[in-house]
């Protein structure tokens, strides 16, 4: 597992929901909409605490939205700790392979884009992007999240929530550079080998595996939320 560099870095908190056997999505790989409205307003707080917010190409195309603050106390929570009214919404999306008619180029949210120059080239002229921060072709093999990570922090995101899916959490994960992991186990079963979980990649051998410390969990109408916080996080990295 590739170690962060003392690099200054945002916050990662990792917000996922997953059946009770590990699989975020069913076996089509579609929008993962079994958790509950107590879930999506666990989920909506944790955005309205960001200043970023960062999901894979996959997930996009699979909802073709994304959540914005709407709840009227998190925006004015936002307003009082002198954010802007909405988190950044940054897609990963190497190849910028993504549907412009998505309703999340609709949304009334900042959107950003992690790519490279051929993915960049695309929507440099469209404007449907606020911020596109185009990855040097030498740090996508494999793609160096520390240094993405940094110039996200270079550009004010000290908070950021990471909302999947497995590719892009495996990606930040093998960095050390997520510090928190909320998990809503939801109760139903999807099973299927080709269902995302919420960490695929490569994987990681037991020996060399992320540890975890709980730090809170709670049961709601038969969902778990549980609060990991990541024990060998390097230090310094994402401290705000
Ligand atoms: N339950 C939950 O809380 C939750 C949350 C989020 C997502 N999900 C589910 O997770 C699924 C999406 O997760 P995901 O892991 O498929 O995608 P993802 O992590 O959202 O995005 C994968 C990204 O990896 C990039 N990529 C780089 N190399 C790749 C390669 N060799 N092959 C494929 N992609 C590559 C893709 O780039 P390009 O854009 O260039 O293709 C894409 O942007 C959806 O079913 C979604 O509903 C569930």
């Amino acid at each position: 597992m590739a170690i962060a560099p003392n690099l200054p870095i945002p916050h990662v908190t990792l917000v996922l929901a997953m059946s009770l056997d590990g699989k975020i999505a069913d076996a089509q790989r579609g929008a993962a909409r079994f958790s509950s409205a107590a879930d999506l307003a666990h989920l909506e707080e944790k955005v309205a605490a960001a200043d970023g917010v960062l999901f894979g190409g996959g997930t996009l195309r699979a909802y073709g939205t994304t959540l914005s603050v709407r709840h009227p106390d998190l925006v004015t929570q936002r307003r009082q700790r002198q954010q802007t009214e909405q988190p950044v919404q940054i897609v990963w999306s190497p190849s910028g392979n993504l549907d412009p008619t998505f309703r999340y180029f609709q949304q009334p949210v900042p959107r950003g884009l992690v790519t490279t120059a051929a993915g960049a080239h695309r929507w440099r002229k469209t404007g449907l992007f606020e911020h596109i921060w185009t990855v040097p072709e030498a740090k996508t093999q494999p793609w160096d999240w520390p240094w993405i990570l940094a110039q996200l922090k270079a550009a004010g995101i000290h908070h950021l929530a990471l909302l999947g899916g497995g590719r892009l959490t495996a990606e930040l994960l093998s960095y050390h550079c997520v510090q928190d992991i909320f998990m809503t186990v939801c109760p139903l079963i999807l099973g299927g080998e080709t269902a995302p979980t919420p960490v695929d990649g490569a994987g990681f051998l037991v020996a060399l595996a992320p540890r975890l410390q709980l730090i809170s969990h709670r049961a709601v109408a038969g969902e778990v939320f549980l609060h990991y916080q990541v024990r060998n996080s390097p230090s310094g990295a994402g401290n705000p």
